[in-house]
């Protein structure tokens, strides 16, 4: 009798699970550099469709899911996160199993500059999407409600600058931000806990370590890196070029985001980390010798002659460090990628798509290089 019973919640969980797969997940920020690495690898792995969301801020690339124009998997509307009736109506259109939070404004010399964007989509844009994913999972019903997931994308920037020995922070460390995108993204990771706290909204929250990889806007330092060397353009490293972070492949960051989602504990955090510390000057000579073997022919190699050391960045955070051990013991999670092998693959690819690279640092690109760095050589 009870077998016969426990068959027939598992054709009902089977048909539920069915039903799951044919809604959408809705990526927000799917058209930026992770965003879309992100939205490529679930496509390319058969998984449920998707709806991108994205303000296509200077950040975001048309070009990046071009690829995927004709299929019909793939849906995208130009918007802002904190369109509240947009969002709503996303939501009731389209009726997404899950939501991934990766819209931001994202660089930190860009918010040290001009910080109001930063304030008004990472943190009240992420107040409005969480009262309208509040409003849509409330009224869910019971099944898709108990499946529903709200993944919040965020940072290791939040907890601010580590000392030399200090151990790598561990999910729950106090958070001490200390550039305005550092500060913007603790408030969204704050009212995420909050929205799981108080109201109960199924939410998990990843905090990724420095990540680099195609797609990524060249304004950030490795694509910055390999496109100046490529035309024989100085290598900026600011201050002393010691400053250590910790290096993620995106591809192995998307493929921990991804596991999060399916398989998270509700209202946790976990830490995304590659596990490869390194000084800037560390990685600006590993881009250098692999650009040496890989593009022997550029104006001036060895490349490593374009260093140049510029005034450091205001209140630049010594040291980022994540422990990652929560996810690889919970989840199973390991970057496949070394930091010389994703190097090698991130350089290949921005030699291979210099089309790409020749789009995005047209225009806005152009004007925010000159003043950065004219800045800085004052
Ligand atoms: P990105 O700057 O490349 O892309 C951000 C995307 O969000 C762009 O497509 C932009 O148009 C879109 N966007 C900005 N404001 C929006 C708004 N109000 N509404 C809708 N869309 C909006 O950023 P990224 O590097 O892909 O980062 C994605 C997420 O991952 C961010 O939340 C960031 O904080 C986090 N993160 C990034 C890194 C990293 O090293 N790049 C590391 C850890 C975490
Ligand atoms: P960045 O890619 O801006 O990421 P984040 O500040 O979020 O860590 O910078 C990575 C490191 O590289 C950071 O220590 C600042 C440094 N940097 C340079 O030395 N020169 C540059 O031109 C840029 C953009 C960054």
């Amino acid at each position: 009798m009870s077998s016969a019973l426990d068959r027939m919640r598992a054709l009902v969980q089977k048909e539920q699970d069915q039903m799951n797969a044919q809604r959408p997940l809705l990526v927000t920020g799917g058209m930026g550099f992770i965003g879309a690495n992100f939205v490529q690898e679930w496509l390319g792995a058969q998984k449920s469709p998707v709806v991108v969301l994205d303000k296509l801020t200077y950040a975001a690339n048309a070009q990046n899911l071009a690829n995927l124009d004709h299929d019909p998997r793939l849906h995208i509307v130009a918007g802002d996160i904190g369109d509240r009736p947009l969002v709503a109506r996303i939501l009731r259109e389209h009726h997404p199993r899950a939501i991934a939070n990766f819209a931001a404004e994202t660089h930190v010399d860009r918010s040290i500059h001009a910080p109001e964007p930063f304030i008004q989509t990472n943190v009240v844009g992420t107040f409005h999407l969480l009262e309208e994913a509040r409003a849509y999972w409330r009224a869910l019903a019971a099944a898709d409600k108990g499946s529903f997931r709200f993944a919040h994308i965020s940072t290791d920037e939040v907890y601010g600058s580590l000392g030399p020995d200090d151990p790598p922070s561990t999910e729950g460390a106090p958070y001490s931000p200390n550039s305005p995108y550092a500060a913007s993204k603790a408030a969204s990771d704050h009212l995420v806990r909050a929205y799981f706290h108080t109201y109960g909204l199924p939410t998990l929250t990843t905090n990724g370590s420095n990540t680099y990889g195609p797609f990524q806007f060249p304004e950030k330092l490795v694509p910055l890196l390999i496109l100046n060397a490529i035309a024989g353009q100085p290598l900026p490293l600011y201050g002393d070029g010691l400053n250590l972070r910790d290096w993620l492949y995106v591809g192995d960051h998307c493929d921990a985001i991804r596991l999060v989602l399916e398989r998270g504990r509700l209202g946790e955090t976990y830490h995304i980390g590659g596990r490869c510390e390194r000084r800037n000057i560390e990685v600006v000579k590993a881009v250098c010798v692999v650009l040496d073997e890989l593009h022997p022919h550029s104006s001036v190699t060895p490349h490593e002659k374009l260093i140049t050391f510029v005034p450091d960045r205001p209140g630049h955070d010594r040291r980022y460090a994540i422990d990652c051990s929560k996810i690889e013991r919970e989840l199973g999670w390991r970057p496949a990628e070394t930091f010389e092998s994703g190097i090698r693959k991130t350089v290949r690819w921005y030699l291979d798509h210099s089309d790409w690279a020749r789009r995005v640092t047209s225009g806005e690109y152009r004007d925010w290089v000159e003043s950065n760095y004219t800045r800085r050589a004052r």
